[in-house]
This record gives C-alpha cells, sequence and structure tokens, in this order.
C-alpha cells in the first residue's frame, strides 16, 4: 500500500475507550484512526496506520518506513515513551520527520511521564488535546515536510 505518513500507535493504546475516561476522554483507537483519515482527506495525503503492544514489532515496523516511502511519522509510543531507547534508537535511523503525540498532558502528570526518552528523534510533540493532539500533529508534521521539500 503507498501511503505518505505512517501513524504508529503503541502499548495499551488499543484500549483507548476503555482506560481512565479522566485521562484519556471515551474516545476509542477507532475515533482516533476516523479521526485522522478525516484529516488526512482533508489534507490530500494518504496515511498508513499501525498499533502493536510489542516493541520489537514496532521497532520492526519504523525499520520498514525506511523502504516504504514513508515521508513521515506520527507516534504515540504509550508507556514506551519514557524508557525505551530502543525505539529512540529505530526512529533515530528515520531521516524524515517524526511528531510525538500524546492524548494527556503528560507534563501535568506523575513524574516518570515528564521524560520521553523519544524526543531526540522528535521534531516535536503535542500532548493534553485528546483525539485532537493527532490531528494537530498530523498537521504539523504535513507543515513540516511541505517546508522541507522547498
Ligand atoms: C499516553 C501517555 C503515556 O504516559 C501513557 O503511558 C499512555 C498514553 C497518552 O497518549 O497520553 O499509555 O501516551
Amino acid at each position: 500500500m503507498s501511503h505518505d505518513y505512517l501513524i504508529l500507535h503503541g502499548i495499551n493504546l488499543n484500549m483507548f475507550g476503555r482506560r481512565d475516561a479522566r485521562v484519556y476522554g471515551t474516545a476509542t483507537l477507532d475515533d482516533i484512526n476516523k479521526a485522522l483519515y478525516t484529516e488526512a482527506q482533508n489534507l490530500g495525503v494518504q496515511l498508513d496506520i499501525f498499533q502493536t503492544n510489542v516493541e520489537g514489532l514496532m521497532a520492526e515496523r519504523i525499520h520498514q518506513a525506511l523502504d516504504d516511502g514513508t515521508k513521515g511519522v506520527v507516534i504515540n509510543a504509550g508507556a514506551w515513551t519514557h524508557y525505551s531507547y530502543g525505539l529512540l534508537d529505530a526512529l533515530d535511523i528515520l531521516s524524515v520527520p517524526v511528531v510525538e503525540v500524546h492524548m494527556s498532558h503528560v507534563a501535568g502528570r506523575e513524574s516518570f511521564r515528564h521524560v520521553s526518552v523519544i524526543a531526540p528523534a522528535c521534531c516535536g510533540t503535542i500532548a493534553g488535546f485528546g483525539i485532537n493532539s493527532y490531528v494537530l500533529g498530523l498537521k504539523a508534521l504535513h507543515q513540516v515536510v511541505l517546508e522541507r521539500s522547498v
């Protein structure tokens, strides 16, 4: 399948809608993906969306992005964000822009969530706006890709 942007959902994010609604709201991963496809249509771009709870599979999907035409990545790595140097190294291999997103306002939560070990491989982070974090992340990614192509 040919696509422009790769959307990556990490560990436990398939459980959105069944997690703490005070933190994450009630939107499911399906709702998030629908909002992303709608925004992609507005932007005139194609998405490939991938979710896994297995860190190695996430690393391998990132490796594939080197050769499958991916022009940019939006990633919510879930809890891996805070400790996975493996995913940092995988993202570091890419030369395309990567935008980090989170549903919740991670900087306002427990201190272990204040650290993102993947942030050095990302050009920016959007957090705290629920589903809209993803939509804003996709818009931001598209803007960065357009700016880099001029
Ligand atoms: C999350 C924030 C992480 O700290 C947490 O482990 C998640 C979800 C978010 O989208 O707000 O699983 O990435």
